[in-house]
């Protein structure tokens, strides 16, 4: 098996892999392009012993396309995406990419750490408030990742590495960071973060693809049920930073801890609302004890296709397309209208480094940041 995975970093070719014990399945790699760098672009299929697949570009480590069966064992793709590297190189709302150094946003892109401020780029201003977002101008969703095919029992995946060097979109510390996309036979896709620095620096890395679980092209996702196991929310201002506060969701639209329609109280007159133009929040996961455990399930009736997130880490960013308007068209010519997604983040809070009550997000040389996330599909 090891002569096999090292086959699969060199060569484009198919593997399929099966022996007398187990079936495994397979992995295919194919050229997509260069970046406007020059850098080559690879594609990857990854597909398991249910018929999944999943396709991701090392290019952002985007996962460009994931099926998913309905009840009736019938597959669909179910992330939003292009169909062509250049869509993403010239304009993406972060489509199914890591995002990082720091995924969510910074105040004013400015922190303190150990004494000395530091001043990120502020890429984003919602309500004319400018912020840093998702890592920067060129963040971990814009560059291009070493990337490898993995088998194991039980899944095909892909290994992806890079060094993220100080001072890089202004952060401290060169930051090594490897990150392991896994599609297993029990209909996952999960994501294993790892890193290690050699200076201070915040790190809060996630995943950020868009699931419309009737179909990428299928049109709004407000009649999925979404429960998310939260008690609380860090409330924003009107540039979507946490104000400090914690507010129970009891008795008011952002309770979903039993599961509720999306749709059903969106558009319910409530500032924190106004302010994301729907749900844009970061959800407190209760009773968080760094373990792997269930933080968000996703069904729609319509399908019966139903995603479970599971998630080593304090948070969850529940964002439901509200920045979409048409003009991202997506794979075969679709055009991606408002609330046609929902993003589900696992991260620590937004603005922690501002915030030195939230759980930390600063990593110091010796330590290691390790995050795991899983996104579990099935149907019922
Ligand atoms: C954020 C949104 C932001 C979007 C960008 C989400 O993670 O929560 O506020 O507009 O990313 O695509």
């Amino acid at each position: 098996m090891a002569g096999l995975v090292a086959a699969l970093g060199a060569c484009s070719a198919m593997v399929h892999a099966a022996d007398e014990n187990r079936s495994l399945g397979s992995i295919a790699k194919e050229s997509w392009g260069k970046t406007s760098d020059g850098e080559s672009v690879d594609l990857y299929t990854l597909t398991n012993t249910q018929g999944m697949t999943m396709r991701v570009t090392n290019y952002g480590a985007i996962v460009v396309a994931l099926t998913a069966p309905d009840r009736d064992g019938k597959f669909a793709d179910v992330v939003l995406g292009y169909d062509h590297l250049d869509d993403y190189l010239k304009s993406s709302p972060y489509f199914g990419a890591v995002v990082g150094r720091y995924g969510n946003r910074i105040a004013a892109g400015r922190f303190t750490l150990d004494g000395k401020t530091y001043q990120l780029a502020t890429n984003n201003a919602p309500g004319g408030v400018p912020c840093h977002l998702h890592g920067g101008n060129k963040g971990f969703d814009k560059v291009v990742w070493d990337a490898k095919g993995e088998m194991k029992d039980g899944a095909v995946g892909i290994r992806f590495h890079r060094v993220s060097p100080d001072g890089e979109e202004g952060y401290p510390g060169n930051l090594d960071i490897t990150m392991h996309y896994w599609l297993t036979d029990q209909n996952e896709f999960r994501i294993e973060y790892a890193a290690t620095t050699d200076r201070a620096t915040p790190v809060n890395v996630t995943h950020h693809s868009y699931y419309n679980l009737g179909g990428h092209d299928s049109g709004t996702i407000l009649d999925h049920e979404l429960m998310i196991a939260a008690d609380h929310i860090t409330p924003v201002d009107k540039g979507l930073i946490p104000t400090g506060a914690f507010t129970p969701v009891a008795g008011t639209p952002f309770d979903f801890t039993s599961p509720t329609v999306i749709g059903s109280r969106v558009n319910a007159d409530d500032t924190q609302l106004e302010y994301g133009l729907g749900y844009d929040h970061n959800f407190v996961l209760s009773r968080w004890d760094g373990k792997l455990r269930l933080a968000a399930t996703v069904y729609d009736p319509q399908s019966g296709r139903q995603m479970e997130v599971l998630t080593t880490e304090p948070a969850i960013q529940f964002y439901c397309g509200n920045f979409l308007d048409g003009s991202n068209v997506g794979k075969g010519g679709h055009a991606y209208a408002y609330r046609t997604a929902i993003v589900l983040e696992t991260q620590h809070y937004p603005d922690s480094p501002n915030h030195p009550d939230f759980p930390s997000t600063i990593l110091r040389p010796g330590e290691e940041y390790r995050h795991t996330c899983v996104y579990r599909f099935s149907a019922r």
